[in-house]
């Protein structure tokens, strides 16, 4: 059987970007993308906290979820691995509300890597979720993409998922370069991975995906809202291209903070923040939470 021509279809940006994008035959007009039924918000503690503080800053959290409306949002905590198995166990009977994300993952199944955590001691531990792909870890570890398409296979192969992260750096924000370089990203890490993400169920995001300006982590400078929605916007569209069944949860990332955590999440295409530094304190977690659970979808 012959397959239909794909068509380009292009879309102008706010900041001067004009993308074409290659629909495949079945997407021909311009995509209306379907929003997430709720906001996610997982907090990244990178490695701080001790574990009184960790133990506390959850118990805080989950007091609050108790109190907030259910389903407005989804939250999760991202600890150091040493104190997934403890925390696992105090929110033991609170799982509806809060969920533990690893902000790592080995690449392999398992044997011989020093100094490695494995998807199956991820979920022996009741996570459910992991962080691919981070800045930092692109950064300081030197993961490249092959490496973190092993890692996001390591995910679906046991349920769990993944949080792909992905961003520009300040010279190619500066040179208006930031939309195709993260479709690029996408694209790189995504295509070689379609069939298998899109085997999974359509009733639970297989993947999400955190655009985080890597210029925005932990130095309080975020982009203007119309760059957000530009980035957001050219993500969706390709998330819909290459995933059309699912809705894949589209988070922003950088420097986000109680007084700026409302406006960013009323965006169309953010669906929630992955949040480092205001997630570390009740008293910028939960104003932030709180925020999160008053924005309408
Ligand atoms: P930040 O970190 O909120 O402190 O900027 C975000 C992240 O690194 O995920």
């Amino acid at each position: 059987m012959q397959e239909k021509e794909s068509k380009p279809f292009t879309k102008k940006f706010k900041k001067n970007y004009t993308v074409s994008i290659k629909l495949p035959y079945f997407l021909e007009s311009p995509l209306k993308r379907e929003k997430t039924p709720m906001k996610y918000i997982i907090g990244n503690w990178k490695m701080n906290l001790s574990l009184k503080q960790a133990e506390a800053l959850t118990l805080g959290i989950i007091q609050f979820l108790k109190e907030t409306p259910p389903s407005s949002f989804s939250c999760m905590i991202a600890p150091p691995f040493p104190f997934l198995e403890r925390l696992h166990t105090l929110i033991t009977h609170e799982k509806d509300l809060l969920s533990l994300a690893a902000q790592d993952i080995s690449a392999h199944e398992k044997g011989a890597f020093t100094g490695e955590v494995s998807a199956s001691h991820l979920k022996e531990v009741g996570v459910k979720a992991a962080l691919i792909g981070h800045s930092e870890r692109r950064l300081y570890h030197k993961e490249t993409e092959p490496l973190l398409r092993q890692k996001i296979l390591q995910c679906l192969s046991h349920d769990l998922i993944p949080v792909l992260c992905l961003g520009e750096s300040l010279e190619i924000r500066r040179a208006s370069k930031t939309v195709p370089f993260v479709l690029n990203q996408l694209h790189e890490m995504c295509q070689a991975l379609q069939e298998m993400l899109i085997s999974k169920p359509s009733s639970s995001p297989p993947l999400m995906i955190a655009y985080e300006p890597l210029w925005a982590i932990g130095t309080g400078c975020i982009p203007s809202l119309d760059e957000i929605e530009d980035v957001h916007n050219a993500l969706s569209i390709a998330l819909k291209t290459l995933f059309p069944k699912h809705i894949i949860p589209l988070l922003y990332g950088g420097s986000v903070t109680p007084l700026n955590s409302s406006e960013i999440l009323s965006l169309p295409h953010v669906d929630g923040a992955l949040v480092g530094g205001a997630s570390l304190s009740l008293e910028t977690f939960l104003p932030l939470l709180s925020s999160a659970s008053l924005v309408n979808r």
